[in-house]
C-alpha cells in the first residue's frame, strides 16, 4: 500500500514529461544594462542561480554577490564566472563576491545579512532563487522546522 503522499509524487514525476510544453524563451534584450549595479543570487552555485549570475555578468553587473551554502562551492562558480568568455574578455572587470548562507539555519541568515549591511553600501537587485521543493517531508536540523512549505 502506498501513501498517498507518495502517490501524488508518482503522477506529479509521470504527468510532468508528458503535458509540459516548454515555451520558447527569447534572448534577453541587448539594451539591458546592469552597469554600476550590485547584485545577490542566492543559491548560486547550480540550475537556474549559476546561468542567471552568468546573465547578469554579461549585461554588465558591477558586483556580483554568490550566496551559497558552501563556500568552495561558492568559489569553484566564481572561477568559472570570471573563466567565461563572455566575462574574462570584458574591459571593465566585475566584482564577484561569494557569502555563505543557508535559508534553513536563523543563525546563517542573521550572520549573512550582518555580512551584507557591514560590507555593501547599496544592494540593487536580489535573486532570491534558492529554495527546493520536495513531496517528502523534511525537517532543518536547525530549526525543527518543515523545509517546504
Ligand atoms: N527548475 C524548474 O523548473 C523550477 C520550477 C519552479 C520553481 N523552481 C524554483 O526555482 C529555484 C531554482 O530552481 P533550480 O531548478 O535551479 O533548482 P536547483 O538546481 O535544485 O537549485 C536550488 C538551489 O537552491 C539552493 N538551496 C536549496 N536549499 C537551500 C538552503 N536551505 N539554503 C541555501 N540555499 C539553498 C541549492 O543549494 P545546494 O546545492 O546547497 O543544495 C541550489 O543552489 C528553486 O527555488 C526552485 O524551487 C524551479
Amino acid at each position: 500500500m502506498i501513501s498517498p503522499c507518495k502517490a501524488a509524487q508518482f503522477l506529479f514525476v509521470l504527468y510532468t514529461p508528458m503535458f509540459s510544453i516548454q515555451p520558447p524563451v527569447s534572448e534577453l534584450p541587448a539594451s539591458l544594462d546592469f552597469h554600476g549595479r550590485t547584485v545577490l543570487v542566492t543559491g548560486a552555485n547550480g540550475g537556474l542561480g549559476r546561468t542567471a549570475c552568468l546573465h547578469y555578468l554579461q549585461h554588465n553587473a558591477s558586483t556580483l554577490i554568490i550566496a551559497v551554502r558552501r563556500l568552495p562551492e561558492g568559489e569553484a562558480v566564481k572561477s568559472e564566472l570570471l573563466a567565461h568568455p563572455y566575462v574574462k574578455n570584458k574591459e571593465d572587470q566585475p566584482k564577484i563576491l561569494v557569502y555563505e548562507l543557508d535559508l534553513s539555519s536563523h543563525s546563517s541568515v542573521t550572520a549573512f545579512v550582518s555580512r551584507l549591511q557591514a560590507e555593501i553600501p547599496r544592494l540593487h537587485i536580489a535573486l532570491l532563487n534558492a529554495g527546493i521543493y520536495s513531496l517528502d517531508w523534511k525537517v532543518s536540523p536547525h530549526t525543527g522546522k518543515e523545509m517546504t512549505f
